[in-house]
């Protein structure tokens, strides 16, 4: 199989943000996972894990959503800033029915952002919460000059207005933000947004609730009265091998359920497909994007942990999944403008898992530091199929072409050649994960099984790269044309 890559071509830009991250109120994500507080013994700065935004550093994230998910509807940010002794313990419902200090919060929050050299992405409370109270939010975090909210925050202990990049008016609206009807959260979406103001010289990019799944009448609806009124429409899609209902083990599986969760990986191209066209009628330039703040895989919680913290371990079969959807994202990255893995630590398809004072890398996180070559790199098009198993990113940085590619055969490998258009002056990383077992993961004794290794199975010649794919394997090939 030859496929021809058109690299004399300049194409779409990949927005960094695809490669975004969520942290919610939810399971040991926050609390432990990245906040350990400041009389911790485990190494931290200010409360935050040392090793976990090294980590997270090294794969270059570049945006992180907060605080939720479900827990944003019901979050109300006044409890949790002044004094941690003073803050007001909160039962968090949703997960767990847990009671919770606040030690995390806005303050928190921004200092997490700060540390990791990454954009905030809030997400404001519509469900239960008021329009006073989401704007004062914004004002808190944003507003320079003397207002009650700015003088609020000084009082607090932090002089500047912070950075907001993007500001969620709502999460999952038609479920647990509030159960509503499309029209009716159109409608108070427009009010919402009203009062969130810029204060300072930075735009606000504001995201409305988009859809589950493939509810395109939410996507309509919300186009047709907002559309003007918004940057960025958010969509939840979660591969659920057996359903919502049983949604299968994360460790124990077989061939079938692994060919089924690949499959479903690659629904997230039809729903992308569909919603962008939906998306077209109202906003043909694309100027609002698909905003895919949640995805990812959601298993089984791990048996012998708290259903309601969705701590589930990370298999190559994970990473199968996340490559598959990078790519995806990365063919529609006219329309998709942003995207966070649910979620960042110990929460569904995890980057890393913590236990104490232990860490470990997932084979998730090891597919997004392969591919962090695309983060904001042009891509490029390419013409010839390859089989049903494989799929494969093909972006430019300056003058070094990155190639990724994921094949998710659970046996044997494929070879396919590559074809520029340019003479190949030369190979400058090869770099692969690959499983020896459809569960092959990483845990706390085995922190390695999972690892990046550099791949030897290519042969150059002229202008054509031939690459001997494994089975279960995903690789990133720099080379300079
Ligand atoms: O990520 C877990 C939950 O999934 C989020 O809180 C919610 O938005 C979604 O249903």
């Amino acid at each position: 199989m030859t496929i021809k890559i058109l690299n004399t071509k300049s194409g779409t830009t990949i927005s960094k943000y695809i490669y975004g991250h969520f942290s919610e109120h939810l399971g040991r994500c926050i609390y432990e996972g990245l906040y350990v507080g400041e009389d911790s013994p485990i190494p931290n700065k200010n409360g935050m894990r040392t090793d976990v935004v090294e980590a997270l550093k090294n794969i270059k994230i570049p945006v992180l959503r907060w605080p939720g998910g479900c827990f944003a509807d019901e979050y109300h940010w006044k409890d949790g800033i002044g004094p941690k002794e003073n803050r007001k313990t909160i039962v968090n419902t949703h997960w767990g029915g847990v009671t919770e200090n606040n030690h995390f919060g806005t303050h928190e929050f921004f200092e997490l952002v700060k540390q990791l050299e990454c954009e905030a992405y809030v997400n404001g409370n519509v469900g239960s919460g008021t329009v006073q109270e989401m704007s004062e939010w914004v004002e808190y975090i944003t507003m320079n000059g003397i207002s009650p909210m700015a003088d609020w925050r000084r009082e607090n202990g932090h002089e500047e207005a912070w950075s907001m990049k993007f500001f969620g008016v709502g999460n999952e609206n038609w479920g647990c933000g509030g159960n509503m009807r499309p029209e009716y959260y159109a409608d108070l979406y427009r009010r919402y947004q009203t009062y969130v103001r810029q204060y300072g010289d930075q735009k606000i990019y504001k995201v409305a609730g988009g859809a589950n799944v493939d509810d395109y009448h939410w996507t309509k609806t919300l186009m047709k009265n907002a559309h003007w009124l918004m940057d960025g429409l958010s969509l939840h899609y979660y591969v659920h091998p057996q359903g919502w209902e049983k949604k299968g083990s994360a460790l124990a599986f077989d061939e079938a359920e692994w060919i089924i969760t690949c499959q479903k990986a690659a629904h997230m191209d039809e729903l992308i497909t569909r919603h962008s066209a939906i998306m077209d009628q109202y906003d043909p330039e694309k100027r609002v994007g698909i905003i895919v703040d949640e995805w990812g895989t959601w298993f089984s919680a791990e048996p012998g942990t708290n259903p309601g913290f969705l701590y589930q371990q990370n298999t190559i079969r994970d990473a199968m999944v996340a490559a598959i959807t990078l790519n995806i994202f990365h063919k529609h990255a006219e329309r998709v403008h942003m995207a966070n893995i649910a979620q960042t630590v110990n929460v569904l398809q995890a980057m890393i898992l913590t236990d104490g004072e232990k860490m470990v890398k997932t084979p998730s996180y090891h597919v997004f530091d392969l591919y962090k070559v695309h983060q904001d790199a042009e891509r490029i098009e390419s013409h010839g199929a390859a089989s049903e198993t494989i799929t494969y990113t093909v972006s430019k940085q300056a003058d070094t072409l990155h190639l990724s590619i994921c094949n998710f055969a659970v046996s044997g490998s494929e070879a396919i050649s590559f074809d520029f258009e340019t003479a190949i002056q030369g190979i400058k990383e090869a770099r692969y994960i690959v499983g020896d077992k459809m569960n092959a993961h990483n845990d706390f004794d085995h922190p390695e099984d999972v690892v990046i290794q550099s791949f030897e199975d290519y042969t150059t010649n002229n202008s054509q790269l031939t690459i001997n794919i494994p089975a279960m394997s995903v690789l990133t090939i720099s080379l300079a044309v």
